[in-house]
């Protein structure tokens, strides 16, 4: 049985103050859960939002990490200061990062192994856009975003790696991909880790993200295949977030 997860994505977003009113909300509000919870929250505000989840069991992750070790990289965070600001995810490769910063196949590889290299869970986020989808490319191009990170860390990696399938079409917009869309293709990402480890796709999470919210979230987290969510706007509400939590 694999354990859900649902993690907030605060994106750019929200002060210090208002990521510590929600932060509190959210570790007085949860209660008792047998699934992980975790929010990746802007880098500036990483120690700040620690503090207040120090006595909560919400795990805390980064929405980018750095993919070189240290040096002269302006502007980058590295996953050494990720450890050590108390991250226990980093996101890699969300489609904003792709399609704004411009990041490839191969940068994300290169975040997801320094994220690793310093004990950092990457979780790998893969999706279509609402053209590659019209022309039938979802597949292959889940499977370009898959391979460009099994090549280079391998498949002994997934033991310690979340994947978020989270469509572009779907992100921010409102539009959810349905129940049964959202499964098809996590039972395809699960398939192709298990033609590599039968092991590791048993055990690896795999999020659905996309418009996630309270009306829509006990029906996608039911399915076989989805192991959790990975929650944009509706994490910036914290009855919300919390009702998405207690979904599972
Ligand atoms: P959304 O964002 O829930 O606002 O669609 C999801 C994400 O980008 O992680």
């Amino acid at each position: 049985m694999r354990q859900s997860l649902i993690m907030g994505n605060w994106k750019m977003n929200g002060s210090r103050a208002e990521g510590q009113t929600l932060a509190k909300a959210l570790a007085e509000g949860l209660g008792e859960v047998s699934q992980e919870v975790a929010v990746c929250v802007p880098f500036v505000y990483l120690t700040d939002i620690r503090e207040v989840l120090a006595s909560s069991p919400i795990a805390l992750g980064a929405q980018n990490v750095a993919d070189q070790a240290s040096g002269a990289y302006t502007g980058e965070v590295s996953a050494t200061m990720l450890a050590d600001c108390g991250c226990k995810y980093a996101l890699v490769g969300h489609s904003e990062r792709r399609s704004y910063y411009g990041d490839s196949n191969a940068t994300v590889a290169s975040r997801f192994v320094q994220a690793q290299k310093q004990g950092i869970v990457p979780v790998l986020c893969v999706g279509e856009t609402l053209d590659e989808r019209e022309q039938d490319k979802t597949f292959e191009v889940v499977d370009e975003q898959l391979d460009a990170v099994i090549d280079a860390a391998g498949i002994d990696a997934f033991a310690n790696a979340v994947i978020a399938y989270e469509p572009v079409w779907a992100i921010g917009t409102g539009k959810t991909a349905s129940d049964e869309q959202a499964q098809e293709v996590h039972k395809y990402i699960r398939e192709r880790i298990a033609a590599r480890s039968q092991a590791i796709a048993d055990k690896v999470q795999i999020l659905y993200g996309g418009s996630v919210k309270p009306d829509n979230a006990k029906g996608l987290f039911a399915m076989a295949d989805i192991d959790g969510g990975l929650v944009g706007g509706a994490s910036l509400d914290a009855n919300g977030f919390l009702q998405i939590c207690h979904s599972v």
